[in-house]
This record gives structure tokens, sequence and C-alpha cells, in this order.
């Protein structure tokens, strides 16, 4: 084929994704639709490059474990002291780690979990006036992936957002009713948690226990409800392609089905379910603030043959109210440890990931 004749194939090919991706995001039914209309092969929109199914394929298996951090007596100086070093280098090393006996009760979890399934399962026309992907739009919103049109191959998931980004107050009428009382009350308990692991980590980096607190790290959530149906080819797309989040730190609460790997030392490496634990990643921005020294690890999702698959990650954003500005903490830096990164803003680091499909980390933009 000559190379004119090619690139008007690609060309065809283009189009023919856009319709597609078009058609797919007009029935606001998301990947849930898909399956219920008895699909047995995926859309092309959803398979992966040949070259990427191919590098899976030759991928070795590893032993190694995400670490799991007990949070049990950290009011105990002790103890406290033990798991603030525990956490450092997990933070340093991975990036990422579970957590159990962390105080929010799996009463709360288990309903969570609950009512995110009762959310997606319900009748479709009652989903449909949540499907939006203007973020504008309002507080609480459900599409199936947010960089539909900007990435390559779409992921198997659908999602409801309920945005804490400019103010953690949100009426409960704003949440759907058959999720609602199990949202609201999640959201009071991550939101304490959340608090507790960045004095941990402030002192992990050798700071006073509400350094991070006091720079507004805890401020400006988005709490993301996935849920991952049943994929009648699992092994031709994934769940969530491989990236790293933008936020300072994301707590993922994810039910015992399993799929979400981390990438450590070039290998993926499973994070199975621990009964009753959640799942702790530091985001880009806290890599930022510490100077590199901890690190924003890569992460996916594999689809799944069984399913669904129910995962609910609060990001904590950090200070949406302008004009805070963000950049590694002066404390931090010192002749050994020279100034790595450009300062930034929550509004213009997020809307930078926004704007580029999932695993375009913006990290780099800030690097010096
Ligand atoms: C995310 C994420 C993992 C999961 O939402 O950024 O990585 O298990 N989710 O759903
Ligand atoms: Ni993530």
């Amino acid at each position: 084929m000559s190379r004119i004749a090619e690139s008007q194939a690609e060309l065809t090919m283009e189009y023919d994704r856009l319709k597609e991706l078009k058609a797919f995001d007009d029935t606001k039914a998301g990947v849930k639709g898909l399956v219920d209309s008895g699909i047995v092969e995926i859309p092309r929109i959803f398979i992966r490059p040949s070259d990427e199914l191919v590098e899976e394929l030759t991928q070795g298996k590893s032993t190694l474990h995400c670490p799991v951090i007990d949070f049990s007596g950290i009011e105990v100086q002790d103890h406290r002291k033990k798991v603030v070093d525990e956490i450092r280098e997990a933070s340093e090393k991975w990036g990422f780690f579970q957590l159990i006996n962390h105080g929010i009760p799996s009463s709360v979890s288990e309903g969570m979990i609950d009512g995110i399934r009762k959310f997606h399962e319900q009748d479709a026309e009652l989903k449909k006036k949540y499907y939006s992907r203007d973020i504008k739009s309002g507080r609480v919103r459900y599409e199936s992936n947010f960089d539909l049109y900007q990435s390559k191959t779409a992921n198997w998931r659908d999602t409801l957002n309920i945005s804490l980004l400019h103010s953690s107050h949100i009426e409960p009428e704003e949440i759907p009713a058959v999720c609602r009382n199990e949202i609201v009350e999640y959201i009071n308990h991550v939101t304490k948690l959340g608090e507790t692991i960045f004095s941990i980590l402030s002192e992990a980096l050798g700071l006073k226990p509400d350094h991070l607190k006091d720079m507004e790290c805890t401020k400006g959530k988005s709490v993301v409800c996935h849920y991952y149906p049943a994929c009648p080819q699992p092994e031709l797309t994934l769940g969530a392609a491989n990236h790293t989040d933008p936020a300072f730190l994301t707590v993922l609460l994810q039910d015992q089905i399993g799929g979400l790997q981390v990438l450590h030392n070039n290998q993926w490496i499973d994070v199975k379910p621990v009964s009753q634990g959640l799942v702790v990643n530091i985001g880009e921005a806290l890599q930022i603030l510490s100077n590199d020294k901890f690190v924003s690890a890569n992460h996916r999702v594999l689809a799944n043959g069984v399913g669904p698959r129910m995962s609910v990650a609060c990001f904590f954003n950090g200070s949406f109210a302008q004009p805070k500005i963000y950049g590694p903490i002066k404390d931090l830096i010192s002749e050994e440890n020279p100034l790595l990164f450009k300062e930034f803003t929550v509004t213009d680091y997020i809307a930078k990931f926004m704007s580029r499909p999932l695993g375009t980390s913006a990290l780099d933009l800030f690097r010096l």
C-alpha cells in the first residue's frame, strides 16, 4: 500500500473510531449498557493495540507483595513511631500500601460498595439524567471514560463522580437517593482517616504532624465510584489504563474481586484485596511537595471475566481556592536535596491532567 493509501486508511479508521465513540457515548448507558445488551465480543474502541497485547504475554510474574500496614495503636507513641517508619518506607519505595485497622467500620465500607452497586445497577433511564462529561455540569456526574475522546483505547469501566473540590459540604439531596446515606457516611469517615494519614505522612517527612494539613492538602476531595462490569474478552482490554494519580493522596476502597496492579521495579504486582483493608497511594502532587522523596507509582486495573468489580477512590486534591500556590516543602530542600520542581496551583495541575488521556503524567511538566 502506498504511503498515501496507508494514511487514508488510518484516517478512515480514525473517523470510524470517532463515530463509534460518539455512538457509545450517546447511549449514556456506559459499559454496563453494552454488557446488558448481551454482547459476546467487545467493541473495537476497547481493544488495546496489538504491540501492548504481545508485550503483556512476555511479562514475568513477581512474588512481591505491596506492603500491608497495621494502623492500630497509632495514638500510642511507640506504635506510632513504628507506623511512621513503615509508611515512610512504603511511600519512598512503593508509593503504595494497604492499611488495616484504619478505623472505618466494615459496615460503612460494605454499605458503600453496596450503594455503588445499586447506583450502577438501577434502571438505565434513571441513571441517564446524571450522565455528563462536562465538569461544570454539577457536583454529581455519571460517565464512562472521562478521557473517551483523548485516549487510544477505552477502558472497561463506568464511574459515578462526586466532586467536593470547591467545598467540602454537599447537600445530601444532590447525591442519588439509591446510595445517598452510604456515600454521606463514607465521606465523613474517609475525610477523618485522610487527615490522620496526612499527619503520619508529615511525620514521615520529618515535619510537624499538622504540616500537610496546614498546607490544605486535605481539602478539595473528589469521590470517584467505579463499576467494572464482567468482561467477555478480558485479555483484550483494561479496566483502567496505566496511570499515576494527580492528587496529593488517594484512599481506595476495593471489593474482593481484584484486578488492581502497581508497577514496582518495572513489574506489575497485584494489589490483592485484603479483608477490610484500604489501599493508599501517593499522588503526583505529593511527590512534588516531597521533592521526589515519596513516589507516585503507576498503577492499572485488569479487566476481569467475573464481576462486577467495584471500587471507590477518594482523591485528596488540595485547595482549589485561588491563588493557593504549592511547591516542594522548603524544609526538605538543602544543598544535598536541591529543588526539583516548579510551583503550581491545583486548578492548573488538575486541568492539565484532565485534558490528556489517562496515563499521561503531568509531573514532568513541573520538573525543573
Ligand atoms: C483511580 C484508580 C483503581 C481501582 O481511580 O485512579 O486507580 O481499583 N482506581 O479502581
Ligand atoms: Ni489511580
